[in-house]
C-alpha cells in the first residue's frame, strides 16, 4: 500500500486523490476538454474515456498494490490538476513514471513545475526510489518546458510509446536519478539553479520523429 502524503510549497499543495475529487476532476477534465485532449491517455479500441470516478477507483486499487501515487494539486485551496506517479516499480529498477495535467485557467503560474518537483523529492526520500522519469510528447512545448526548469536529463526517444489522444505516439523521455538529484528539485526549482541544457534535445532525434516507422 502506497502512503500518499500531502505535501506544500507556498499556495500549493498536493495530496492524495480521494473518491470524493470525482465531481471536481470530472468537471475540470470536461471543461477543459480541448486542452487536454491532444495530451491524454487512451486505451486502445476504446473510443470513451470512462468516468471520472471508475478512474479514481482504479487508479487507487493501483496504489493498493504498490503500482502508483496518485495526487491532486490544489493552488489557493481549490482543486487544479493531477500528477500521478504510476508503473512504480521497486527492488532493482526502483522507479516510476511521472505525468500531470493542470487547467487552463491557472497555466502558467509555476504550478506544475512546483509540484512534480515535491513529489519527485518525495519519491526518493519517502518512496525510495532511484529514479523518476517523464514522458512527452515531441509538440508539447508547455510541457518540454517544465523537465527544462526541473533541470531532468534527457534520455532518448521512444518511438509510439504511449496510447494518446486515439493512437499510439512518439515521445521524447526525461529523468533524473537520486544521485542527481542531490539538495532536491524544489530547492533547484526555487532558487532557479536547474541545469536546464540537460533536458536538450538532439536535432537528430527531432528529425527522427518526422520520419515514419515502418
Ligand atoms: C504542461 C502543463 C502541465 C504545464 O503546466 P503549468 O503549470 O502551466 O507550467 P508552467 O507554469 O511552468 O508553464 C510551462 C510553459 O507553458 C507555457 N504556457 C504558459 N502559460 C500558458 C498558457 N496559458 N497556455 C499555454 N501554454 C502556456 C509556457 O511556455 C511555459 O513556459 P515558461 O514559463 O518558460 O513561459 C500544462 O500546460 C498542461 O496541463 N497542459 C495540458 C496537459 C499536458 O500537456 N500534460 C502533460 C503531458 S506530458
Amino acid at each position: 500500500m502506497i502512503f500518499v502524503p500531502t505535501l506544500t510549497h507556498g499556495d500549493i499543495v498536493v495530496r492524495s486523490v480521494r473518491p470524493r475529487d470525482a465531481r471536481v476532476l470530472g468537471r475540470l477534465t470536461k471543461d477543459n476538454r480541448s486542452w487536454l485532449h491532444n495530451w491524454e491517455a487512451t486505451i486502445p479500441g476504446y473510443s470513451q474515456s470512462p468516468p471520472m470516478s471508475d478512474v479514481i477507483r482504479s487508479v487507487l486499487r493501483l496504489a493498493r498494490h504498490d503500482s502508483a501515487a496518485p495526487f491532486v494539486i490544489e493552488y489557493r485551496g481549490e482543486v487544479v490538476g493531477q500528477v500521478t506517479v504510476s508503473g512504480l516499480s521497486f527492488g532493482s529498477l526502483s522507479s516510476g513514471a511521472i505525468g500531470y495535467w493542470i487547467s487552463q485557467a491557472v497555466a502558467g503560474r509555476g504550478i506544475t513545475p512546483t509540484a512534480v518537483a515535491l513529489i519527485a523529492d518525495w519519491c526518493f526520500t519517502g518512496l525510495g526510489l532511484h529514479r523518476v522519469e517523464i514522458c512527452i510528447r515531441p509538440e508539447n512545448e508547455s510541457s518540454l518546458r517544465v523537465v527544462r526548469k526541473l533541470g531532468m536529463r534527457y534520455e532518448g526517444l521512444r518511438r509510439r510509446y504511449i496510447h494518446i489522444d486515439g493512437d499510439w505516439r512518439d515521445h521524447f523521455c526525461f529523468a533524473v536519478t537520486i544521485d542527481e538529484a542531490v539538495g532536491g528539485l524544489l530547492a533547484r526549482l526555487t532558487r532557479g539553479t536547474a541545469n536546464e541544457s540537460l533536458a536538450d534535445i538532439p536535432q537528430s532525434d527531432r528529425k527522427a520523429v518526422r520520419t515514419p516507422l515502418r
